[in-house]
């Protein structure tokens, strides 16, 4: 499958990422390559297999697709660059990586008749090599014109995303969602190992313990959702357990107090929700999470 080619203006850990995987599936041609410095982007070439560095917007040679895979805060400077500096961008797509921008910050380049798309690969994407296996099924939420999207789509099936296009969501509130279940899992993970070890398990065991709790968590939710399968004290109406953990963070990591409570007023939410407490259970919970 050839789709033509993509230039690259700002080919850091996502682009760089995506540009991997294009050369892997050997579906879309790495034309291109910008960065801040020079050196950069012909790090990038290397890293990529592919691809040409170059210094100017300007110098940049004609593509079917080009993605502006820059920083959040310099989409829209690059975006007016772009526009400004090249012709005949009226056959290509352009896009960009923000989950929290959708095509407001493409705006410099509505002039052109370039087809414009907001692509969010709702992933890490690191410096870390990542195959198509390891890739297929990552959510890819697209937004755009349907032009623009009809043409992105082959570029992130050949990779094996998974095609979800969308319109006109709240980007602030649907961008706070996925970093929220992406980095604060990560992060409420890392303190469960320092609460584990401040307890005794040695830190292999610790990591083991909290790893293979999330993978279960997972099976949990891809196969019924968190309602139908959440369990725990909290669930389960025990309040002389929830009092316990208070009493044991209190002493071990008070600094983390106010953690423990945010999270479990979010799990009784949910059991209210459920409609699994009564009115006493209920207050009893609501008071020893209060601040
Ligand atoms: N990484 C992720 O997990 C992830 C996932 C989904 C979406 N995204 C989105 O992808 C985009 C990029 O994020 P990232 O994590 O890949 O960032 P990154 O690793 O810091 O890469 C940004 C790249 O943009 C280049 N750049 C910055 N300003 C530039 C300019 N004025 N001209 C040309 N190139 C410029 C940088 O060049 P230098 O190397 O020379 O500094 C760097 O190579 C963001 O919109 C982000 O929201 C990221």
């Amino acid at each position: 499958m050839d789709l033509g080619r993509i230039n690259i203006i700002g080919c850091g850990r996502a682009a760089g990422s995506l540009a991997r995987l294009w050369v892997e599936a050997g579906s879309v041609c790495i034309g291109d390559v910008i960065n801040r410095t020079f050196e950069s982007a012909e790090r990038a070439v290397t890293r990529t297999g592919a691809g040409h560095a170059v210094t100017a917007v300007s110098s940049m040679s004609r593509a079917e697709y080009w993605l502006i895979g820059a920083n959040d805060d310099r989409i829209e400077d690059l975006a007016e660059l772009l526009a400004d500096s090249v012709t005949g961008l009226e056959r290509s797509v352009v896009f960009h990586l923000a989950g929290r921008f959708g095509l407001e910050v493409l705006e410099p380049l509505a002039k052109t008749g370039a087809c414009l798309a907001a692509l969010h690969p709702v992933r890490s994407l690191t410096d870390a090599k990542l195959t198509v296996e390891e890739f297929r099924g990552t959510a890819c939420v697209a937004e755009g014109s349907s032009a623009a999207l009809d043409r992105l789509q082959p570029l992130i099936t050949s990779i094996g995303g998974s095609w979800l296009p969308v319109d006109s969501i709240n980007r602030g509130l649907y961008h706070a969602s996925v970093s929220i279940v992406s980095n604060i899992t990560k992060a409420v993970a890392w303190k469960a190992q320092k609460w584990q070890q401040k307890a005794g398990l040695p830190a292999a065991t610790a990591a083991t313990v909290t790893h293979q709790l999330l993978q279960s968590t997972m099976v949990d939710l891809a196969r019924a959702g968190a309602k139908k399968t959440i369990t725990g004290p909290v669930v389960r109406g025990d309040t002389s357990t929830i009092e316990a953990h208070l009493g044991a963070i209190r002493h071990s990591h008070p600094e983390d107090i106010d953690v423990y409570r945010v999270l479990a007023r979010t799990v009784l939410e949910l059991a209210q929700e459920r409609g699994d407490l009564d009115e006493e259970t209920l207050q009893r919970f609501q008071s020893l999470f209060r601040n």
